[in-house]
């Protein structure tokens, strides 16, 4: 029994869909787990609180009060309660209020109230799914934590045949049980990632920075969190959000402030990712008022900023593992093993800006990862999150030294 004493949330909705909800309940509770249904108005007409609450031995929770006795609902308890609230099957409307905060049903209440990770199975007919509102609202939900299940393709209830179909019960039991099998493997670690760019200041209004994103240091510390893990999260300036009960995040500018802040954290960590793109170089000069046109800004001196990565290789201990990043344009492999021996790194994540898709920005990287004894490891251009898990199967994954 896999999922024995977790607590599941299985939240459904408006969607023909929602008979296969009976079938997810049943394979939950044959695997031990204990399941509270939440239901919206729009699911009950497509599946009974009857059926349901026979299935999982609990009354099924759809509105705020009880209208026979005026008993109150506590989404709140219910947030504390789970250990994991899966919505399935979730339409497109309750895509848009979730991503949104639209609370206007007890789903919603409980799914803004949750302390748990949440996982998401999208159903809908195909135009709905690929309708960019629809594209946006997952996006946004990705951004604040959350699973999504891909739906699959193939014949609609509409008789159209495209992407849209929830998951098949079976494929969505299996996704949650390897999400809590892979909860356990970076439990009691704690790892420090800086992400995103570093912003060097010219004066008040002007800096020196790069294209990144945050996005693929914020998919490590995320993936790391859902391990998990306890995170420090570094971060240079990015217009990222991030909501994880394991994460701390540390907010920084320059390249100076990332390197006091990682290297104050590094001592009590057992592994760093440092993905941040740093600064290597500063204005020698930082002028206090805006400069203005034809005075002295002709030339601005650079000054070399602190080696984060490489202090960092210097303070670690045997038990530590350190993780880098190059982002290169030629000679790619030959300059990541420069930088593994100058910065004693453990491994490195390569990307180059050559390949499409690759590198700053994009919600897809290609990376290949190299150890320090030098075995190369290739892998294809895939999303943020799924490179993320790729790096920390490969370089975490079998750590022995972490405790
Ligand atoms: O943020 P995104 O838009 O998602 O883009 C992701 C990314 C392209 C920024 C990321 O995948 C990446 O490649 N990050 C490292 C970029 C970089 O600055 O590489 P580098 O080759 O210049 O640096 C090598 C390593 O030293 C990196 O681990 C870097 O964090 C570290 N470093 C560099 C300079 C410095 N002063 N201190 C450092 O710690």
């Amino acid at each position: 029994m896999t999922l024995q004493g977790k607590h599941i949330v299985l939240g459904i909705t408006g969607s023909i869909a929602a008979y296969k909800a009976a079938s997810l309940a049943r394979l939950l509770i044959k695997s031990g787990a204990e399941v509270q249904i939440v239901i919206t108005p729009a699911g009950k007409e497509f599946i009974t609180p009857v059926t349901l609450s026979a299935l999982t031995g609990k009354p099924v929770v759809s509105e705020f009060f009880t209208a026979n006795d005026g008993t109150w609902h506590s989404h709140v308890d219910l947030g504390q309660w789970a250990d994991l609230m899966l919505i399935a099957p979730a339409t497109a409307s309750t895509l848009g209020k979730m991503a949104n905060g639209v609370a206007d049903n007890m789903l919603i209440t409980t799914y803004m109230s949750m302390k748990a990770p949440v996982m998401i199975a999208p159903a809908m007919d195909l135009d709905m799914f690929a309708h960019p509102a629809t594209t946006r609202n997952i996006e946004i939900l990705r951004s604040y934590g959350n699973i999504i299940i891909e739906p699959a393709s193939g014949e609609l209830a509409s008789h159209l045949i495209g992407k849209g179909r929830m998951e098949e019960p079976e494929n969505i039991f299996k996704a949650v049980e390897d999400f809590f099998a892979k909860q356990q493997t970076l439990a009691k670690k704690k790892i420090l990632i800086t992400a995103g760019p570093s912003y060097e200041k010219i004066d008040p209004v002007r800096f020196i920075g790069n294209y990144s994103s945050g996005k693929m240091g914020f998919s490590l510390a995320e993936e790391c969190a859902n391990r998990g893990a306890e995170v420090i999260l570094v971060t240079g300036p990015v217009s990222l959000t991030i909501s994880h009960p394991n994460i701390t995040r540390i907010d920084v500018e320059s390249a100076e402030e990332m390197y006091n802040a990682s290297l104050k954290a590094f001592p009590s960590m057992d592994a760093a990712i440092l993905c941040a793109a740093v600064a290597d170089f500063r204005p020698a000069q930082k002028y206090d008022e805006k400069v203005k046109r034809g005075e002295d800004l002709l030339n601005i001196s650079l000054v070399p900023n602190k080696d984060i990565a490489a202090t960092l290789g210097k303070m670690k201990k045997a038990s530590q593992l350190l993780i880098g990043f190059a982002l290169e344009t030629n000679d790619e492999e030959n300059n990541a093993l420069k930088k593994i021996v100058k910065k004693n790194l453990d491994y490195i994540v390569l990307n180059s800006l050559n390949d499409k898709g690759a590198g700053f920005k994009y919600d897809t990287n290609k990376i290949a990862i190299i150890s320090k004894s030098g075995i190369r490891k290739d892998f294809e251009l895939k999303s943020k999150k799924e490179v993320a898990s790729d790096i920390i199967d490969e370089t975490l994954s079998g750590f022995p030294i972490l405790v």
